[in-house]
């Protein structure tokens, strides 16, 4: 990377954010050699705590047991709401910003704590106890968050489950974790497209024996089947109870939430988070990458029902008295003008979203975003998937007028909070790079023999000390854990990506390097789409593989077999397509779908996906050694009908 694609800071930034160079790397390299001393002093500044801690950091990382903070008591909700009450009750918390622009709503911490105290009341009175899991299902409304503290509030365990998923999938999820009850709305609004959230859950617990209660928030008018003695209209059971309610008395390594992520194998895991290291990380993450200033107003765009929605539009902000805005719509209703009208309606200052979200708007040229102002922002932010550097530029150029830094942070579902990211007005950018470590984070490159690579290279990213936010378990199954993230690199937390690092030291990720494929920042595990397809009575055999899309990042290509005697047929392809829609949600639609008589496979019967993953990319020329396979033949009938051209 030559020199003249560095974006140093610039000094007008510089002179007002939290820390310069030097303080971070004073900071970071204390917080990597002395952690205890480190994460001590950030845990008294950033959170409070009913009780101290006597351990910072204790426990045995090689085998993803570690603690953090040990025998200190807090609760989550608390800090994220009652701490602020003395100073900022009439501050405003979140923002709404319906489906419809002409649907706003300010909310403020003593909103917000009312809110969120009445529906713990109400969570109680149904009978769920600290430690139980609670499965909430909603749209972006303020009840979502309020339904994520509310759980925190009373030691209740949330699994937040993303509202495109279909029934099939929140049973599975309610089931692995046994949830009992569940929030969710009667419907959502997204584009100005109803989504029937409750009879996706109907028909999920249709096979969920155990759910005892539905709570259910009338977001619409619409009417919908309620099964009496399990299902409550929230508005109903809010009126009925008490606006006060204690905080519970919560340990540091108590399970805060639950959320479910797909992998290279296997159904999704529940990823388990506890209470302080996870808060600790998310707060200290978005002051000091986001540069967060007392007055700034906070916009991820995000959904609740993902990772980032967690840590940056609830925990993080709100740990920090900051105000968050929730947004109910997508980019392009009205018009694609939306995210920017959205920007200047609240006098948004920082604005964190997806590569895909901005490639999808690049593509509608400049005019929609030059018809607004955008002159609150002062940062910008990127995450969930690698931002190439033509998106990156256009952000730079058009969005922020190069105005904002832009902050690519690297992290995932099972690190909790950033962990690879430049800091805002700090860190000197280079497009498409996420940079340097923050805080705590110590990232190695290893070769495929496990080496060390040193300086400049390329190898999987792992990461080689615990962090707060770390991955405390998978839920039910602890030894999964360890398999899937501490077994590959023994001593290491494996990531799932490779990566490279510059001659500065900067880490560019490349991708995963796992059967895991990143479809417009949603995270979707080749084998799960595979599983579904061959549910279908006409298939015998599936392979699924990503391809590069230009405004998804990557695409679904499923090569599939039929059974013996099924005819080849669009509406047979249309049939499967729907189907996968049907077993996970539409966003797990395959894009193509190739009828393959035959798969690419060795003499032992392993599927050759790197034949495959070369086919769907149209990458013919160079498909590598074949002389392992069974029939070489079936290649060459691949490409020929091929349908990515
Ligand atoms: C995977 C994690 C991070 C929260 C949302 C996604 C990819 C994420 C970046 C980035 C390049 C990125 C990685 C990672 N990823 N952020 N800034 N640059 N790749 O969380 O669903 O758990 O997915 O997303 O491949 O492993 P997730």
């Amino acid at each position: 990377m030559s020199q003249s694609h560095v974006y140093p800071v610039n000094p007008e930034q510089a002179s007002h954010s939290l820390i310069d160079k030097a303080g971070y790397q004073r900071m970071y390299e204390q917080s990597i050699n002395d952690p205890e001393t480190f994460w001590g002093e950030q845990a008294e500044q950033f959170l409070g705590f009913f009780q101290p801690w006597s351990k910072v950091l204790s426990g045995d990382f090689s085998k993803a047991d570690v603690s953090w903070f040990k025998d200190a008591k807090l609760n989550a909700c608390w800090n994220c709401v009652d701490r602020h009450l003395p100073q900022r009750a009439d501050q405003t918390a979140l923002i709404w910003e319906g489906d419809d622009p002409a649907d706003s709503l300010p909310i403020t911490y003593r909103d917000l704590h009312l809110a969120v105290c009445r529906l713990a009341n109400v969570l109680k009175q149904r009978g769920v106890k600290k430690g139980d899991r609670v499965c909430i299902y909603m749209p972006m409304i303020p009840e979502a968050v309020y339904a994520m503290l509310a759980c925190a509030r009373i030691g209740a365990i949330h699994s937040v489950v993303f509202g495109g998923f279909s029934p099939d999938a929140i049973k599975d999820r309610i089931l692995d974790s046994d949830c009992q009850s569940v929030i969710t709305a009667n419907q959502g609004i997204r584009g100005g497209k109803v989504i029937a959230l409750k009879d996706n859950v109907d028909k999920a617990l249709a096979n969920c024996p155990n759910v005892h209660s539905v709570i259910v928030v009338k977001r619409t008018n619409a009417e919908v089947s309620f099964k009496q003695g399990r299902d409550v209209w929230y508005h109903d059971a809010i009126d009925q109870v008490d606006d006060q309610c204690a905080a519970e008395v919560m340990d540091a390594e108590d399970p805060l939430f639950i959320l479910y992520t797909s992998g290279s194998t296997g159904k999704p895991k529940g990823v388990l988070h506890t209470t302080a290291g996870y808060l600790l990380s998310a707060a200290i993450s978005h002051k000091y990458i986001f540069d967060y200033h007392e007055g700034d107003v906070f916009w991820c765009s995000a959904d609740v029902g993902w990772v980032t929605g967690h840590s940056y539009i609830v925990y993080g902000p709100l740990c920090n008295g900051a105000t968050s805005l929730v947004f109910e719509g997508v980019p392009t209703y009205p018009d694609a003008s939306r995210f920017w009208q959205v920007i200047d309606k609240h006098q948004v200052t920082i604005f964190y979203t997806a590569p895909t979200a901005l490639r999808a708007l690049m593509s509608m040229g400049n005019e929609p975003v030059q018809a607004t102002s955008r002159q609150s922002l002062r940062l910008l932010g990127s995450v969930g998937e690698p931002i190439n550097p033509e998106a990156w530029e256009w952000y730079y150029n058009v969005v922020g007028e190069q105005r904002c830094p832009i902050v690519d942070t690297w992290w995932q579902t099972e690190t909790g909070a950033s962990m690879i990211s430049p800091l805002a007005g700090v860190t000197d950018l280079k497009p498409g790079s996420a940079t340097l470590p923050f805080f705590g984070v110590k990232p190695e490159l290893l070769d495929a023999d496990g080496n060390i690579i040193t300086g400049a290279g390329k190898g999987n990213l792992v990461i080689t000390q615990s962090w707060p936010s770390q991955i405390r378990t998978v839920f039910g199954d602890h030894q999964r854990c360890v398999d899937t993230y501490f077994t590959a690199y023994p001593g290491y937390y494996f990531t799932g990506d490779s990566a490279r690092r510059d001659e500065d030291g900067y880490y560019w990720i490349i991708g995963r390097v796992d059967d895991v494929i990143n479809v417009s920042g949603h995270r979707l595990g080749t084998a799960e789409i595979e599983s579904a397809l061959v549910l279908h009575p006409k298939v015998a055999e599936a392979a699924v593989v990503g391809f590069p899309h230009d405004i998804k990042g990557q695409a679904v290509y499923a090569y599939v077999t039929l059974m013996l005697g099924v005819e080849e047929s669009d509406a047979l392809r249309k049939e499967l397509v729907a189907f996968v829609a049907g077993e996970i949600g539409a966003f797990a639609r395959p894009d193509i779908i190739q009828f393959a008589p035959g798969l690419p496979k060795t003499r032992s019967g392993k599927i050759m996906r790197r034949i495959l993953r070369k086919i769907a990319a149209n990458e013919t020329d160079n498909l590598g050694d074949t002389s392992t396979l069974a029939d070489p033949s079936v290649v060459e009938q691949l490409i020929a009908n091929r349908h990515n051209r």
